[in-house]
C-alpha cells in the first residue's frame, strides 16, 4: 500500500517517470533468480573424466550454478579448452591432468585443488571406461584389470584422497557414477558390470563410514546416454542407436544433461538428507 502511494506521488511530480515498485520488483526478481540459478554457489568440486560426455556436461552445469570446478582428465587439450570456455563465460574453473588409476597422481591433484581453492566440497567420481565386450571366458586378466583399475580403483583413490580435505572443510558430498549395469545384468561387458556393481556398494559403505563426518556418499545409475563412450561401443553395430532407444520405456536413450542435473542435486545442499542412496536416471530401463 505504501509503495503505491509513493508511486503515485512520483508520477505526479515527475515527467520522466520511473516506477520504484518496478525497480524493487526487478531487484527482488533478480535476487530470486540468482538464488534459484546458483544451486552450488562457491562449492569446490572435482570432476574426474571431465573433458567429455557426462563429465563435461556436469562441469558446465556446476559452473553455471556457481561452483568452482576442478576439471580433471587424461585428455589435456579437451580439458584445457573446457576450463577456458567456463572462465570466459564468467565461471571459475581450472584443468588438471589426472589418470584416476594412478594413486600418486590422484594424491597430488587433490592436494593442489585444495591449495588453489582453499576447500573441497565435492568429488564427482565420473571417469570410467566400457572395456572389452567379450564373454567372461574370453576376457584376459589384463583386460579385466584395465577396467577395474579405472572404474573401481579410480573411485577408491579419488574418495580416499578427497576425504581428508572434505573433513577439513566441515563435510562434503561424494558422487560416484555407477550405471544401470551396476544394478541389473545384461549379456555383455562382464568386467564393466562387475566394476559398476562394486561402485554401488563402495558408495554405501563409505556413506555409513563417513556420515559422522558430514560426508554424504551416493551413486548415480545412468541408463544409456549418447556420449563418446556409447558412440564408440556401437561403431560397428548397424541399428545400434535404435536398438538402444527401444530398451528404454521412455522411448529413447538419455542425454548427458539428464545425468548432470542429478549430479548437481547430489553436490548441492538440496540433498543434505540423502546418503547411501542410488539415484537411477534411466528412462525406466530398470523399472521393468
Ligand atoms: N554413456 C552411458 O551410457 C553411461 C551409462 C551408465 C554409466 N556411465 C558412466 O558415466 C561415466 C562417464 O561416461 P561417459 O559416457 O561420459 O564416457 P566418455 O567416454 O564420453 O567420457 C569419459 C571421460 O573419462 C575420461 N577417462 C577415461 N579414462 C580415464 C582415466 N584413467 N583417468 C581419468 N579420466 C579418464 C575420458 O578421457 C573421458 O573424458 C562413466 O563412469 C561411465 O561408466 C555412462
Amino acid at each position: 500500500m505504501s509503495f503505491r502511494l509513493t508511486t503515485y506521488s512520483i508520477k505526479f511530480e515527475s515527467k520522466s517517470f520511473i516506477n520504484p515498485v518496478d525497480i524493487i520488483k526487478k531487484e527482488y526478481q533478480f535476487k530470486l533468480n540468482n538464488k534459484i540459478m546458483k544451486r552450488a554457489e562457491n562449492k569446490v568440486v572435482v570432476v574426474t573424466g571431465g573433458a567429455l560426455g557426462i563429465g563435461r556436461e556436469t562441469c558446465l552445469l556446476l559452473a553455471k550454478h556457481g561452483a568452482k570446478v576442478a576439471i580433471t582428465d587424461v585428455l589435456d587439450k579437451e580439458g584445457e579448452a573446457l576450463a577456458k570456455e567456463i572462465n570466459k563465460a564468467g565461471g571459475v574453473s581450472k584443468f588438471w591432468h589426472l589418470d584416476v588409476s594412478k594413486e600418486k597422481e590422484v594424491e597430488k591433484v587433490y592436494s593442489e585443488v585444495y591449495k588453489e581453492f582453499g576447500r573441497l566440497d565435492s568429488t564427482v567420481n565420473n571417469a570410467g571406461i566400457a572395456g572389452v565386450d567379450k564373454p567372461s571366458h574370453e576376457v584376459t586378466e589384463k583386460e579385466w584389470d584395465l577396467v577395474m583399475g579405472i572404474n573401481v580403483k579410480g573411485v577408491f583413490f579419488c574418495s580416499k584422497h578427497a576425504i581428508p580435505y572434505m573433513k577439513k572443510s566441515g563435510g562434503g558430498s561424494i558422487v560416484n557414477i555407477s550405471s544401470i549395469y551396476g544394478l541389473v545384468g545384461a549379456a555383455d561387458l562382464p568386467p564393466y558390470h562387475a566394476s559398476k556393481g562394486a561402485v554401488r556398494l563402495m558408495s554405501k559403505t563409505d556413506a555409513l563410514q563417513y556420515a559422522k563426518d558430514k560426508i554424504r556418499v551416493n551413486s548415480v545409475h545412468p541408463g544409456f546416454i549418447w556420449t563418446p563412450l556409447v558412440e564408440d561401443f556401437g561403431k560397428e553395430k548397424p541399428g545400434f542407436r535404435k536398438q538402444l532407444d527401444s530398451l528404454h520405456p521412455i522411448g529413447h536413450i538419455g542425454e548427458a544433461i539428464d545425468i548432470a542435473y542429478g549430479i548437481l542435486y547430489l553436490v548441492s545442499d538440496e540433498s543434505k538428507f540423502t546418503t547411501g542412496s542410488e539415484l537411477v536416471i534411466d528412462g525406466g530401463y530398470t523399472a521393468i
